[in-house]
């Protein structure tokens, strides 16, 4: 299995890290099948898995739960499990025992937190005290929409852009291992992946971030919605309806199950 350790020194190769989200034992599995450097439990399962709005009801048990199924659908892959809103903002200890619980009892291999903030860094350092590798998560952070405003492009002045860049600086001193650049302009990406020496992971954020991620059901064209940042690889949001109408249609058709569906031994007299 890749490891902090092997992200580190793919960065320094220059061979691009590959993560992609999974929320389930059948994903979990495609997604290692497919060589996947890295897997995201994301909090984006509150909308892609559970039909919340946005990531804000996502809770501990959710991750959880979820982190469990995709261990067991993958079991070497390096999985990295979202702390949901408000697991680690109320206090270091609380911080502490939710990251715990995301290794222990989910399977993880390391927890990831959104933001820069001055009480991020101590949860950043508190987390990684306990030996457990952290990433962060800057830009667009979808725990903060409304503060935000929005799901807006963050950086877009130099305020913003140099605000972003030095929370960047300071999370890597704070001890992470790895950072997510969410929906920020490429020259940010560009400037953040130069001036770290940890590996930087884009959504939205170019192409020169040390790795790119997507969410699974953006991959296979499961939503509706389309970001200008999602590249889909396949349109399962029009074939899994059309198969699914295929089955209705069969039956009521009578033409399902035919012959060679059916259990038709001749049935013996004695057992
Ligand atoms: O929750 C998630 O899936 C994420 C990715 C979009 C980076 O945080």
């Amino acid at each position: 299995m890749k490891n902090v350790k092997t992200f580190k020194k793919m960065k320094k190769d220059g061979s691009k890290i590959v993560m992609v989200t999974a929320y389930d034992y059948p994903s979990g599995k495609f997604v290692q099948e497919a060589g996947v450097d890295i897997i995201l439990v994301g909090d984006s399962l509150g909308m892609v898995i559970l039909g919340y709005e946005d990531t804000l009801k996502v809770t501990l048990e959710n991750i959880l739960h979820h982190t469990k199924a995709v261990r067991r659908g993958a079991n070497s892959t390096f999985i990295i499990a979202d702390m949901p809103f408000m697991t680690y903002n109320l206090s270091i200890e609380q911080t502490k025992i939710n990251a715990a619980l995301l290794i222990t009892e989910g399977g993880a291999n390391a927890v990831k937190l959104e933001g820069g903030k001055p009480s991020r860094l101590d949860a950043i350092r508190a987390i990684v005290d306990c030996e457990i590798p952290v990433v962060a998560h800057l830009g667009l952070t979808p725990q903060s929409i409304n503060v935000l405003g929005g799901y807006r492009v963050q950086g877009k002045n130099k305020v913003e852009f140099n605000e972003i860049l030095d929370q960047a600086k300071k999370i890597e001193k704070a001890g992470a291992f790895m950072l997510v650049l969410e929906g920020i302009p490429e020259e940010l990406g560009k400037k953040i992946s130069e001036s770290l020496s940890i590996p930087t992971i884009g959504i939205g954020a170019g192409k020169f971030t040390d790795g790119q991620v997507l969410v699974y059901h953006d991959i296979l064209g499961m939503t509706d919605f389309k970001p200008k940042f999602v590249k889909r690889y396949a349109v399962l949001n029009k074939d899994i309806p059309i198969s699914i109408k295929h089955f209705v249609a069969e039956v009521k058709d009578r033409n399902f199950p035919s012959e060679e569906y059916i259990y038709n031994p001749i049935i013996k007299e004695e057992k």
